[in-house]
Protein backbone atom coordinates (compact mmCIF):
# COMPACT_ATOMS: atom_id res chain seq x y z
CA UNK A 1 0.00 0.00 0.00
CA UNK A 2 1.02 3.58 -0.83
CA UNK A 3 2.17 5.54 1.98
CA UNK A 4 -0.76 8.07 2.28
CA UNK A 5 0.50 11.91 2.50
CA UNK A 6 -1.73 13.59 5.40
CA UNK A 7 -1.43 17.42 6.72
CA UNK A 8 -2.60 18.58 10.03
CA UNK A 9 -2.97 22.45 10.00
CA UNK A 10 -2.51 23.71 13.69
CA UNK A 11 0.36 22.38 16.32
CA UNK A 12 -1.50 22.73 19.37
CA UNK A 13 -2.04 20.33 21.67
CA UNK A 14 -4.98 18.83 19.65
CA UNK A 15 -3.13 19.40 16.35
CA UNK A 16 0.44 17.53 17.55
CA UNK A 17 -1.56 14.57 19.33
CA UNK A 18 -3.82 14.33 16.25
CA UNK A 19 -0.35 13.91 13.92
CA UNK A 20 1.28 11.84 16.46
CA UNK A 21 -1.67 9.47 16.38
CA UNK A 22 -2.44 9.34 12.73
CA UNK A 23 1.90 8.55 12.62
CA UNK A 24 2.48 6.26 14.88
CA UNK A 25 -0.16 4.16 13.31
CA UNK A 26 2.10 3.95 10.07
CA UNK A 27 1.47 4.51 6.55
CA UNK A 28 1.61 7.78 6.47
CA UNK A 29 3.85 11.01 6.09
CA UNK A 30 2.43 13.47 7.92
CA UNK A 31 3.45 16.85 8.06
CA UNK A 32 1.94 19.81 10.17
CA UNK A 33 1.81 23.30 9.01
CA UNK A 34 1.15 25.69 11.67
CA UNK A 35 1.30 29.32 11.92
CA UNK A 36 2.37 29.17 15.86
CA UNK A 37 4.67 26.57 17.83
CA UNK A 38 5.47 25.14 21.26
CA UNK A 39 8.60 27.45 21.44
CA UNK A 40 7.76 30.32 19.59
CA UNK A 41 7.43 33.92 21.46
CA UNK A 42 4.09 33.66 23.47
CA UNK A 43 0.48 34.77 21.75
CA UNK A 44 -2.45 34.50 22.29
CA UNK A 45 -3.38 33.08 19.27
CA UNK A 46 -1.83 29.92 19.96
CA UNK A 47 -4.40 28.52 23.50
CA UNK A 48 -2.43 25.30 24.22
CA UNK A 49 0.04 27.49 25.85
CA UNK A 50 -2.47 29.42 28.31
CA UNK A 51 -3.83 26.32 29.53
CA UNK A 52 -3.98 25.20 33.71
CA UNK A 53 -4.05 22.75 33.10
CA UNK A 54 -5.09 19.62 35.35
CA UNK A 55 -7.17 16.49 34.60
CA UNK A 56 -10.35 16.64 36.65
CA UNK A 57 -13.21 14.77 37.59
CA UNK A 58 -16.01 14.44 34.65
CA UNK A 59 -19.46 15.38 35.92
CA UNK A 60 -21.20 15.74 32.36
CA UNK A 61 -23.65 12.57 30.99
CA UNK A 62 -21.73 12.32 27.38
CA UNK A 63 -20.53 8.76 27.84
CA UNK A 64 -18.60 9.03 24.67
CA UNK A 65 -17.14 12.06 25.94
CA UNK A 66 -16.29 10.28 29.34
CA UNK A 67 -14.73 7.53 27.33
CA UNK A 68 -12.36 9.50 25.82
CA UNK A 69 -11.32 11.37 28.67
CA UNK A 70 -10.79 7.88 30.31
CA UNK A 71 -8.62 6.61 28.18
CA UNK A 72 -6.74 10.32 27.91
CA UNK A 73 -6.14 9.57 31.63
CA UNK A 74 -4.69 6.21 31.03
CA UNK A 75 -1.86 7.68 28.53
CA UNK A 76 -1.08 10.43 30.78
CA UNK A 77 -0.54 8.63 33.67
CA UNK A 78 1.60 6.27 31.91
CA UNK A 79 3.44 9.29 30.80
CA UNK A 80 4.15 11.15 33.74
CA UNK A 81 5.08 7.59 35.98
CA UNK A 82 8.00 8.28 37.94
CA UNK A 83 10.93 7.30 35.14
CA UNK A 84 7.84 7.68 32.25
CA UNK A 85 8.46 8.94 29.17
CA UNK A 86 7.43 12.52 29.60
CA UNK A 87 7.66 12.69 33.63
CA UNK A 88 8.99 16.16 33.59
CA UNK A 89 5.99 17.19 31.60
CA UNK A 90 3.38 16.72 34.63
CA UNK A 91 3.21 16.87 38.29
CA UNK A 92 1.39 14.45 39.86
CA UNK A 93 -0.88 14.88 42.87
CA UNK A 94 -3.90 14.69 44.69
CA UNK A 95 -6.64 17.48 43.82
CA UNK A 96 -8.91 18.41 46.56
CA UNK A 97 -12.17 19.20 44.48
CA UNK A 98 -15.35 20.85 46.17
CA UNK A 99 -18.89 21.56 44.94
CA UNK A 100 -21.06 24.34 45.33
CA UNK A 101 -24.02 22.21 44.46
CA UNK A 102 -23.05 18.62 45.23
CA UNK A 103 -21.36 15.64 43.49
CA UNK A 104 -24.09 15.13 41.20
CA UNK A 105 -25.42 11.83 39.18
CA UNK A 106 -22.16 11.22 36.43
CA UNK A 107 -19.17 11.75 38.71
CA UNK A 108 -16.45 10.00 36.62
CA UNK A 109 -13.94 7.33 38.75
CA UNK A 110 -11.02 8.11 39.51
CA UNK A 111 -8.29 6.71 41.39
CA UNK A 112 -8.52 6.90 44.92
CA UNK A 113 -11.13 8.49 44.72
CA UNK A 114 -12.31 9.56 48.48
CA UNK A 115 -15.55 11.17 49.29
CA UNK A 116 -14.60 14.87 51.62
CA UNK A 117 -15.53 14.53 55.39
CA UNK A 118 -18.14 17.18 55.49
CA UNK A 119 -16.06 18.65 58.14
CA UNK A 120 -13.36 19.32 55.58
CA UNK A 121 -15.26 21.42 52.89
CA UNK A 122 -14.49 24.49 52.21
CA UNK A 123 -16.32 27.68 51.48
CA UNK A 124 -19.87 26.68 52.01
CA UNK A 125 -19.40 23.59 49.20
CA UNK A 126 -21.68 21.08 49.47
CA UNK A 127 -19.44 18.47 48.72
CA UNK A 128 -15.95 17.29 47.71
CA UNK A 129 -13.91 14.69 46.41
CA UNK A 130 -10.16 13.78 46.47
CA UNK A 131 -8.52 12.13 44.10
CA UNK A 132 -5.27 11.02 42.43
CA UNK A 133 -4.36 12.96 39.43
CA UNK A 134 -2.19 15.09 37.56
CA UNK A 135 -1.21 18.89 36.40
CA UNK A 136 0.23 19.19 33.02
CA UNK A 137 3.20 21.80 32.38
CA UNK A 138 1.85 23.16 28.76
CA UNK A 139 5.07 24.92 27.64
CA UNK A 140 6.94 21.89 28.92
CA UNK A 141 4.51 18.98 27.65
CA UNK A 142 3.62 21.03 23.78
CA UNK A 143 7.68 21.20 23.21
CA UNK A 144 7.89 16.95 24.12
CA UNK A 145 4.65 16.09 21.60
CA UNK A 146 6.18 18.26 18.89
CA UNK A 147 9.95 16.51 19.37
CA UNK A 148 8.24 13.20 19.29
CA UNK A 149 6.81 13.84 16.46
CA UNK A 150 10.13 15.03 14.77
CA UNK A 151 12.02 11.54 16.63
CA UNK A 152 9.38 9.71 14.34
CA UNK A 153 9.89 11.14 11.02
CA UNK A 154 6.87 13.90 11.33
CA UNK A 155 7.43 17.27 9.34
CA UNK A 156 6.60 20.54 10.23
CA UNK A 157 6.26 23.49 8.33
CA UNK A 158 5.99 27.06 9.36
CA UNK A 159 3.12 29.06 7.64
CA UNK A 160 -0.34 30.42 7.69
CA UNK A 161 -2.84 29.14 5.99
CA UNK A 162 -5.25 31.49 4.37
CA UNK A 163 -7.48 29.17 2.39
CA UNK A 164 -7.51 25.51 2.04
CA UNK A 165 -6.96 25.37 -1.38
CA UNK A 166 -3.18 26.74 -0.51
CA UNK A 167 -2.45 23.06 0.80
CA UNK A 168 -4.75 21.05 -2.12
CA UNK A 169 -2.80 22.74 -5.00
CA UNK A 170 0.75 23.44 -3.55
CA UNK A 171 1.19 21.23 -0.70
CA UNK A 172 2.84 22.30 2.32
CA UNK A 173 6.32 22.90 0.05
CA UNK A 174 4.95 26.72 -1.01
CA UNK A 175 5.95 28.03 2.75
CA UNK A 176 9.24 26.16 2.46
CA UNK A 177 10.70 27.54 -0.75
CA UNK A 178 7.73 28.83 -2.63
CA UNK A 179 7.30 25.71 -4.98
CA UNK A 180 4.17 22.82 -4.62
CA UNK A 181 5.16 19.72 -3.19
CA UNK A 182 2.90 16.24 -3.04
CA UNK A 183 -0.73 16.38 -2.84
CA UNK A 184 -2.29 15.29 0.35
CA UNK A 185 -4.23 12.53 0.42
CA UNK A 186 -6.32 14.04 3.08
CA UNK A 187 -6.45 17.13 4.94
CA UNK A 188 -6.75 17.36 9.18
CA UNK A 189 -7.91 20.54 10.43
CA UNK A 190 -7.46 21.47 14.10
CA UNK A 191 -6.61 24.91 13.89
CA UNK A 192 -8.95 25.98 17.38
CA UNK A 193 -9.87 29.29 17.01
CA UNK A 194 -8.19 30.08 13.88
CA UNK A 195 -11.31 27.85 12.07
CA UNK A 196 -13.65 31.01 12.13
CA UNK A 197 -11.47 32.49 9.94
CA UNK A 198 -9.41 29.62 7.60
CA UNK A 199 -11.26 29.94 4.15
CA UNK A 200 -12.93 27.17 3.09
CA UNK A 201 -13.69 26.17 6.93
CA UNK A 202 -15.30 29.21 8.24
CA UNK A 203 -17.29 28.10 10.42
CA UNK A 204 -19.12 31.06 12.32
CA UNK A 205 -20.13 28.58 15.19
CA UNK A 206 -16.60 28.62 16.32
CA UNK A 207 -16.39 31.67 19.11
CA UNK A 208 -13.49 32.42 22.27
CA UNK A 209 -14.13 32.12 25.41
CA UNK A 210 -11.68 34.02 27.72
CA UNK A 211 -9.13 32.90 30.22
CA UNK A 212 -7.48 34.70 32.71
CA UNK A 213 -5.01 33.17 35.32
CA UNK A 214 -2.65 34.10 37.74
CA UNK A 215 0.85 32.00 37.71
CA UNK A 216 2.87 32.68 41.23
CA UNK A 217 5.80 30.59 42.42
CA UNK A 218 4.65 29.09 45.67
CA UNK A 219 6.46 25.24 45.59
CA UNK A 220 5.30 25.16 49.18
CA UNK A 221 1.95 24.12 47.63
CA UNK A 222 1.89 20.73 46.40
CA UNK A 223 -1.87 19.82 46.40
CA UNK A 224 -4.39 20.66 43.77
CA UNK A 225 -7.77 22.68 44.96
CA UNK A 226 -10.92 23.65 43.08
CA UNK A 227 -13.85 24.83 43.58
CA UNK A 228 -17.26 25.26 41.41
CA UNK A 229 -19.17 28.29 40.99
CA UNK A 230 -23.17 28.80 40.40
CA UNK A 231 -21.66 31.85 38.13
CA UNK A 232 -20.94 30.40 34.95
CA UNK A 233 -17.83 33.06 34.34
CA UNK A 234 -15.98 31.76 37.29
CA UNK A 235 -14.37 28.62 38.49
CA UNK A 236 -11.32 29.07 41.38
CA UNK A 237 -8.83 26.57 41.07
CA UNK A 238 -5.24 26.51 42.46
CA UNK A 239 -2.78 24.04 40.08
CA UNK A 240 0.71 23.75 41.03
CA UNK A 241 3.16 22.44 38.38
CA UNK A 242 6.05 20.79 38.49
CA UNK A 243 8.49 23.26 39.28
CA UNK A 244 7.06 25.20 41.56
CA UNK A 245 4.79 27.60 40.42
CA UNK A 246 0.89 27.75 41.19
CA UNK A 247 -1.70 28.23 38.20
CA UNK A 248 -4.33 30.04 39.82
CA UNK A 249 -7.50 30.77 37.95
CA UNK A 250 -9.96 31.35 36.33
CA UNK A 251 -12.72 33.48 34.62
CA UNK A 252 -14.65 31.87 31.03
CA UNK A 253 -16.19 34.97 29.60
CA UNK A 254 -17.68 34.08 26.14
CA UNK A 255 -16.86 36.42 23.27
CA UNK A 256 -14.44 38.28 24.67
CA UNK A 257 -11.17 38.79 22.73
CA UNK A 258 -9.23 41.04 24.80
CA UNK A 259 -6.01 39.41 24.83
CA UNK A 260 -3.81 40.53 27.80
CA UNK A 261 -4.32 40.51 31.74
CA UNK A 262 -7.10 42.69 33.18
CA UNK A 263 -5.60 43.90 36.73
CA UNK A 264 -9.26 44.02 38.32
CA UNK A 265 -9.47 40.19 37.34
CA UNK A 266 -6.49 39.44 38.92
CA UNK A 267 -7.19 40.77 41.79
CA UNK A 268 -10.73 39.11 41.97
CA UNK A 269 -8.30 35.66 41.30
CA UNK A 270 -6.25 36.39 44.12
CA UNK A 271 -9.39 37.07 46.66
CA UNK A 272 -10.78 33.89 45.81
CA UNK A 273 -8.10 31.58 45.45
CA UNK A 274 -6.55 32.77 48.46
CA UNK A 275 -9.93 31.96 50.15
CA UNK A 276 -9.74 29.13 48.84
CA UNK A 277 -6.61 28.03 50.16
CA UNK A 278 -4.81 29.80 52.72
CA UNK A 279 -1.56 27.53 52.27
CA UNK A 280 -0.81 29.66 49.41
CA UNK A 281 1.07 32.13 51.57
CA UNK A 282 4.28 31.75 52.76
CA UNK A 283 4.50 29.60 55.67
CA UNK A 284 6.19 31.62 57.32
CA UNK A 285 3.32 34.77 57.39
CA UNK A 286 0.69 32.29 58.13
CA UNK A 287 2.63 31.68 61.25
CA UNK A 288 1.93 35.17 62.26
CA UNK A 289 -1.16 36.36 61.21
CA UNK A 290 -4.18 35.79 58.71
CA UNK A 291 -2.41 36.67 54.74
CA UNK A 292 -4.05 39.18 52.91
CA UNK A 293 -3.79 39.18 48.99
CA UNK A 294 -0.63 41.65 49.26
CA UNK A 295 1.12 38.71 50.48
CA UNK A 296 0.47 36.73 47.07
CA UNK A 297 1.70 39.54 44.98
CA UNK A 298 5.31 39.04 45.35
CA UNK A 299 5.33 35.70 44.35
CA UNK A 300 3.06 36.71 40.82
CA UNK A 301 5.39 35.36 38.21
CA UNK A 302 2.81 36.16 35.51
CA UNK A 303 -0.69 36.98 34.44
CA UNK A 304 -1.86 35.32 31.36
CA UNK A 305 -4.70 35.57 29.30
CA UNK A 306 -6.17 32.21 26.47
CA UNK A 307 -8.47 32.21 24.29
CA UNK A 308 -10.44 28.93 24.81
CA UNK A 309 -11.54 27.87 20.70
CA UNK A 310 -15.39 27.19 21.72
CA UNK A 311 -17.82 25.36 18.91
CA UNK A 312 -21.55 25.29 19.68
CA UNK A 313 -22.45 21.80 20.81
CA UNK A 314 -18.91 20.71 21.76
CA UNK A 315 -16.28 19.30 19.62
CA UNK A 316 -16.60 19.59 15.76
CA UNK A 317 -15.30 16.35 14.02
CA UNK A 318 -16.53 15.41 11.01
CA UNK A 319 -15.05 14.66 7.58
CA UNK A 320 -16.10 17.09 5.05
CA UNK A 321 -15.02 15.56 0.97
CA UNK A 322 -13.65 18.59 -0.99
CA UNK A 323 -11.62 18.93 -4.39
CA UNK A 324 -8.70 17.23 -4.31
CA UNK A 325 -5.61 18.18 -7.12
CA UNK A 326 -6.63 16.01 -9.71
CA UNK A 327 -9.14 16.93 -11.91
CA UNK A 328 -12.49 15.19 -10.30
CA UNK A 329 -10.96 13.96 -7.47
CA UNK A 330 -12.30 14.57 -4.19
CA UNK A 331 -10.01 13.76 -0.50
CA UNK A 332 -11.47 14.13 2.91
CA UNK A 333 -11.01 16.97 4.97
CA UNK A 334 -11.11 16.08 8.94
CA UNK A 335 -12.23 18.64 11.11
CA UNK A 336 -11.11 18.08 14.88
CA UNK A 337 -11.52 21.51 16.94
CA UNK A 338 -13.93 23.22 19.11
CA UNK A 339 -12.01 22.10 22.42
CA UNK A 340 -13.10 24.95 24.51
CA UNK A 341 -12.03 24.61 28.10
CA UNK A 342 -10.90 20.82 28.05
CA UNK A 343 -8.27 20.35 25.13
CA UNK A 344 -5.68 18.30 27.08
CA UNK A 345 -8.28 16.34 29.11
CA UNK A 346 -9.89 14.48 26.21
CA UNK A 347 -6.31 14.33 23.59
CA UNK A 348 -5.57 11.16 23.62
CA UNK A 349 -8.69 9.01 23.04
CA UNK A 350 -10.06 12.02 20.52
CA UNK A 351 -6.77 11.61 18.54
CA UNK A 352 -7.70 8.28 18.42
CA UNK A 353 -11.50 8.97 17.16
CA UNK A 354 -10.21 10.99 14.50
CA UNK A 355 -7.73 8.14 13.26
CA UNK A 356 -10.29 5.93 12.78
CA UNK A 357 -12.59 8.31 11.43
CA UNK A 358 -9.50 9.53 8.55
CA UNK A 359 -9.18 5.62 8.01
CA UNK A 360 -12.88 4.92 7.50
CA UNK A 361 -13.05 7.80 4.72
CA UNK A 362 -9.91 7.09 2.79
CA UNK A 363 -10.56 3.45 2.62
CA UNK A 364 -13.53 4.88 0.84
CA UNK A 365 -11.50 6.64 -1.63
CA UNK A 366 -11.29 4.75 -4.78
CA UNK A 367 -7.17 5.04 -5.84
C1 LIG B 1 -7.02 29.83 31.06
C2 LIG B 1 -7.21 28.48 30.42
C3 LIG B 1 -7.17 27.32 31.17
C4 LIG B 1 -7.36 26.07 30.58
N1 LIG B 1 -7.26 24.94 31.36
C5 LIG B 1 -7.42 23.71 30.80
C6 LIG B 1 -7.31 22.52 31.58
O1 LIG B 1 -7.09 22.57 32.80
N2 LIG B 1 -7.48 21.32 30.96
C7 LIG B 1 -7.71 21.23 29.62
O2 LIG B 1 -7.85 20.13 29.10
N3 LIG B 1 -7.81 22.35 28.85
C8 LIG B 1 -7.68 23.58 29.41
N4 LIG B 1 -7.80 24.71 28.64
C9 LIG B 1 -8.26 24.57 27.24
C10 LIG B 1 -7.15 24.23 26.28
O3 LIG B 1 -6.09 25.14 26.43
C11 LIG B 1 -7.69 24.28 24.84
O4 LIG B 1 -8.85 23.49 24.70
C12 LIG B 1 -6.64 23.75 23.85
O5 LIG B 1 -5.41 24.39 24.06
C13 LIG B 1 -7.09 23.95 22.41
O6 LIG B 1 -6.04 23.47 21.59
P1 LIG B 1 -6.06 23.62 20.01
O7 LIG B 1 -4.91 22.80 19.55
O8 LIG B 1 -7.40 23.33 19.49
O9 LIG B 1 -5.84 25.19 19.74
P2 LIG B 1 -4.52 26.11 19.82
O10 LIG B 1 -3.64 25.71 20.94
O11 LIG B 1 -4.97 27.52 19.81
O12 LIG B 1 -3.72 25.79 18.49
C14 LIG B 1 -4.16 26.22 17.25
C15 LIG B 1 -3.07 25.98 16.22
O13 LIG B 1 -3.58 26.25 14.93
C16 LIG B 1 -2.72 27.17 14.27
N5 LIG B 1 -3.50 27.90 13.28
C17 LIG B 1 -4.70 28.52 13.44
N6 LIG B 1 -5.12 29.03 12.29
C18 LIG B 1 -4.16 28.74 11.37
C19 LIG B 1 -4.01 28.99 9.98
N7 LIG B 1 -4.95 29.63 9.28
N8 LIG B 1 -2.89 28.57 9.36
C20 LIG B 1 -1.93 27.89 10.04
N9 LIG B 1 -2.03 27.61 11.35
C21 LIG B 1 -3.13 28.03 12.00
C22 LIG B 1 -2.15 27.99 15.40
O14 LIG B 1 -0.99 28.69 14.97
C23 LIG B 1 -1.85 26.88 16.40
O15 LIG B 1 -0.67 26.20 16.06
C24 LIG B 1 -7.60 25.98 29.19
C25 LIG B 1 -7.63 27.15 28.42
C26 LIG B 1 -7.42 28.39 29.01
C27 LIG B 1 -7.45 29.61 28.15
C1 LIG C 1 6.90 13.35 3.32
O1 LIG C 1 6.50 14.71 3.24
C2 LIG C 1 7.58 15.63 3.16
C3 LIG C 1 7.05 17.05 3.05
O2 LIG C 1 6.00 17.33 3.83
C4 LIG C 1 8.44 15.37 1.95
O3 LIG C 1 9.54 16.24 1.98
C5 LIG C 1 8.90 13.94 1.95
O4 LIG C 1 9.56 13.67 0.73
C6 LIG C 1 7.74 12.98 2.10
N1 LIG C 1 8.26 11.65 2.28
C7 LIG C 1 7.81 10.62 1.57
C8 LIG C 1 8.45 9.29 1.88
O5 LIG C 1 6.93 10.71 0.75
Amino acid sequence: MKTKEVVVIGAGVVGLTTAITIQEQGGYNVTIVAETWPSDPKTVKYTSFWAGASHGVYRGPDENLRKVRQDTFKVMWELSAPGGPAEACFHRTTEHAFYYDGLGQYADDMPNLKRIPESELRLGAKAGYSFSSYVIDPPVYLNYLLSRFIARGGHIVRGTVQHISQVIEGGTGIWVNGKPSAAPDALVVCNGLGAKTLGGVEDAEVYPNRGQNVIVHAPWVRDAMSLSSPEPTIDTYVFPRRNGDVVLGTVRVPHDWYPVARPETTTQILERCLALCPELAPPEIRAQRAPTIDDLRPLIVEETCGLRPMHVGGIRMEVNWIDGRERESKIPMLLNYGYGPSGYEPSWGSAKAALEMLEGALANVVA
